[in-house]
């Protein structure tokens, strides 16, 4: 079975991945400790909100680091005398928490890997030459295989630096037995022209050597994605291309074998393990990247129900409620913990977005948008309530549905606080009825936490989700709804 998990990937590392059991480990962590990494989804016409989410606490603070220095002085001490040097230094604030948080990690990450298995581990200039050592600490010098790097262009100029267009990628074997299937670029015109070509200092004939010539460390023909029409394009800011995947996953692994990334972002790794038949893990703190991840795996499929029910069926998700008394405990814990209930029903179960703009009462905790016509959208607002409800928090909802002029309000409540007097106000509230549907929908439609565990879906024009953005389909669809529910 695959598995997503949402959440701090150290947590998973430690509980949840037995050791030696990975192939091979990819990972594209954030480049520095400053950075937060928000996650950018399409705009949403609502007033002047921004459909743009924190995607993840502050898992790389001052505070955290100083228990992780201490637990990789238990661990490897040349590591933590390395780590501690730096820190001693002071040559980039920041630089050594953000090393520690890495090395710990790539530590567990090393643990998890087969004798055989392969990692690599994309960072980019400012980072690099840190983390090489970090790796020889953990891997062994002799282990180091390449420095690639990956050049691309696009994005800005400097004034008055050569522009930075490239990143790189360090891979290491675990041991000195690991998996390697050389790839091959097609040869330049002028080689063929020539008649040959040069490998390892001997000229071969062009002929001699039908695959092409070999693919070196540094990589010019893998582009960025930087087009917003990029048919690959998930709106995440971080996406790396399935290109660069797809050669390092061929590469370095083979068909069955297990491939793991445990800062998955949108999940390219997952995507392109999952196209080249490897099994996955994939791991990431925000539980947004969670739901795109899983839309970019289904949604290619939806019209080819088999190979949709097959891969459905093949991923466990964990990390979210999924049970009522887990969804009880999340509702109870959800002022203390970082990830809320709010979010979760929102975000994760109705697919749709959390109000920045928090408010006590009076307010909505979230939206969904549709399209109500080619060019219309119409909005949906939320509402949840974890505690005791009644009929005023109803009355209340529908003078917001109605002020905000949306089409229908969904309220969100556990079953036991349902009662006859909430259900009666809200049907009296009448109906959305765009004409072009000829049909009728509820405007304030109930709904309990308990449907939505059971996989029941809200009651709306079945029109493509415009909320956020889709991952693209294996083939032209007609009318497809939205409807990849993550627990049905
Ligand atoms: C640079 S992005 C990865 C992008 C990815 N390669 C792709 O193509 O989409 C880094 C990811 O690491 C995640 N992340 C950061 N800290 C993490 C942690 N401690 N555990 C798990 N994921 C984490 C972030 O949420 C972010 O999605």
């Amino acid at each position: 079975m695959n598995q997503l998990y949402y959440g701090d990937n150290i947590d998973v590392l430690k509980h949840s991945i037995e050791d030696a059991s990975i192939d091979l480990i990819y990972i594209d962590p954030p480049f520095n400790s400053k950075r937060a990494y928000n996650v950018l989804f399409e705009s949403v016409d609502l007033t002047d909100v921004k459909a743009q989410k924190e995607a993840f606490a502050d898992t790389w603070s001052n505070v955290s680091y100083i228990d992780e220095m201490n637990e990789i002085a238990d661990l490897n001490l040349g590591l933590y005398s390395f780590l501690r040097t730096l820190d001693h230094l002071n040559l980039s604030k920041g630089a050594a928490s953000y090393l520690t948080t890495m090395a710990l990690r790539i530590h567990f990450m090393h643990k998890k890997l087969k004798d055989t298995g392969s990692f690599y581990l994309h960072c980019d200039p400012t980072m690099s030459h840190y983390l090489k050592i970090v790796m020889d600490l953990i891997f062994g010098v002799k282990n180091f295989r390449n420095e690639i790097i990956w050049c691309y262009s696009g994005g800005g100029i400097p004034k008055k630096d050569f522009p930075r267009k490239h990143d790189v990628v360090l891979r290491y074997s675990k041991g000195k037995e690991y998996y390697y299937q050389p790839v091959y670029r097609p040869y330049s015109s002028g080689t063929v022209q020539r008649g040959r070509t040069q490998v390892k200092g001997k000229y071969y004939k062009t002929g001699l050597r039908q695959e092409g010539t070999p693919v070196t460390d540094w990589w010019i023909d893998v582009p960025k994605i930087t087009s917003p029409t990029d048919p690959e394009k998930m709106g995440y800011p971080t996406q790396k291309p399935e290109a660069l995947l797809e050669r390092i996953i061929r590469t370095s692994s083979n068909e069955g074998d297990l491939v793991a990334d445990f800062f998955c972002g949108c999940g390219t790794t997952i995507a392109v393990a999952q196209k080249l038949n490897r099994k996955w893990i994939g791991v990431d703190i925000s539980h947004l990247a969670i739901r795109l991840i899983y839309d970019r795996l289904l949604k290619p499929y939806e019209e080819q129900a088999e190979t949709y029910q097959e891969i459905k069926d093949n991923i466990e998700i964990n990390g979210f409620p999924k049970d009522i008394a887990a969804a009880k405990d999340l509702a109870k814990k959800t002022k203390k913990g970082p990830f809320k209930f709010q979010d979760w029903i929102i975000e994760i179960l109705l697919r749709g977005v959390s109000n920045p703009k928090k408010t006590a009462d009076g307010g909505y905790d979230g939206y969904i948008t549709f399209l109500k016509s080619d060019k219309d959208k119409g909005v949906i607002l939320i509402e949840v309530k974890s505690g005791n409800v009644s009929v005023k928090n109803i009355r209340e909802f529908i003078d917001v549905v109605n002020t905000e002029n949306a089409a229908i309000g969904i309220f969100v409540c556990f079953k036991e606080q349902v009662t006859q007097p909430m259900l009666l106000h809200a049907k009296q509230a009448g109906y959305f009825e765009p004409e072009i549907f000829g049909q009728r929908y509820d405007k304030i439609q109930i709904i309990t936490v308990e449907d939505l565990l059971a996989g029941k879906l809200i009651d709306y024009p079945s029109y493509p989700n415009s909320t956020f953005k889709q991952a693209p389909k294996a083939r032209n669809l007609e009318g497809a709804d939205n409807s990849t529910s993550l627990f049905e």
